[in-house]
């Protein structure tokens, strides 16, 4: 659905050059949650301003749904830009109008037929769950309620792609969890696509299916959960289950293994422990539900050296990840 080719952007100024986006390629499929993480100034708006050509690439190609959107002129880039909704951390509403207003208002900027708009503003504020607020003005509506008007508006011309920018990054904890319930649901619901961009691990964990770190500009890993789960090393696999055991016991070995998808129910440590090693102890780890799997990371104690453990370590290599 989004596809991006050697993407480099470069922003001059008399202070010198950065290189903001120094060689990105990206592929998110139709009905994927794509999330880019990445601390400030790695890129990542730059990034995601390149997708609907808010910013102009200076190298690289960029395609949503099949348009080369590099390639088309200013009327061409208007209509393709109908197609992509975009949210932002600080929300960006118009002050002066209501919830509807506002939500109307990008319904008359797409240029939908005035027939047929309330019922549209209507609909869209149930799929947010806003029905009720129609008439308040954003100053009125707490942050969750800001964002959820910002989806509505992104939505309105129906788009196949979401692009959304830190959307959680002003919001509380327990607002970030039902704005990302609602995009997961509205990912479900309608198909939607949906490229993010984050500095918060949670977000990655809650709803993306497949991720990448940016750091100065690159991609420093990416791929889908399960495979960074998969891959020994892997940043996003760390940050996804923070393991805080001790690294070393003494008279024993130390490893993290990392298991997903059906692995993650099944007994491993039981079946280790009945088949190599009785005495393994459990320093740390957890199971969890992630949106694109489950899976289960436990940081373990074998005892003797690593020469004692190779038919224990063999068993939980064929299993999963061991580092
Ligand atoms: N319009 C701009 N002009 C000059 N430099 C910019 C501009 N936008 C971003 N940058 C610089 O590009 C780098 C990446 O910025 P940005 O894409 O906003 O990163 P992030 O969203 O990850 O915080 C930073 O060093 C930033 O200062
Ligand atoms: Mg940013």
């Amino acid at each position: 659905m989004i596809e991006i080719r050697g993407l480099r952007k470069t922003y001059r100024s008399r202070k010198g050059s950065v290189a903001a986006v120094d060689g990105v390629d990206l592929r998110v499929g139709e009905g994927e949650v794509f999330g880019v993480l990445g601390q400030s100034g790695a890129g990542k708006s730059t990034l995601l301003r390149c997708v609907n050509m808010l910013e102009r690439p200076d190298a690289g190609t960029v395609s949503v749904g099949g348009l080369e959107m590099t390639r088309l002129r200013r009327g061409q880039l208007r209509l393709a830009r109908h197609g992509i909704g975009m949210i932002h951390q600080h929300f960006a509403l118009l002050s002066s109008r209501t919830v509807a207003g506002n939500v109307a208002f990008a319904l008359e900027v797409t240029g939908a037929p005035r027939a047929g708009r309330k019922q549209r503003v209507a609909e869209l504020l149930e799929m947010v769950g806003l029905t009720g607020r129609a008439e308040a003005y954003p100053a009125q509506l707490s942050g969750g309620q800001k964002q959820r008007v910002g989806i509505a508006r992104a939505l309105a011309a129906r788009p196949k792609v979401l692009l959304s920018d830190e959307a959680t990054s002003a919001l509380d904890p327990e607002t970030t969890e039902s704005i990302l319930r609602l995009l997961h649901d509205l990912n479900q619901r309608l198909g939607l696509t949906i490229l993010l961009i984050t500095h918060e691990m949670t977000v990655v964990k809650r709803i993306c299916t497949s991720a990448a770190v940016m750091r100065d500009g690159r991609f420093v890993e990416s791929g889908t959960i399960t495979e960074l789960l998969r891959t020994p090393g892997s940043e996003l696999a760390r940050g996804l289950f923070p393991l805080d055991g001790p690294t070393e016991v003494a008279g024993a070995t130390v490893v993290d293994v990392t298991v997903s998808g059906p692995e993650a129910e099944a007994p491993i440590i039981a079946e280790l422990a009945r088949r190599f090693a009785s005495d393994v102890r459990i320093l740390g780890g957890s199971v969890e539900r992630l949106a694109a799997t489950r899976a289960g990371r436990w940081r373990i104690a074998l005892p003797g050296a690593p020469d004692d453990n190779r038919e224990a370590l063999k068993f939980l290599s064929e299993r999963g990840v061991v580092s």
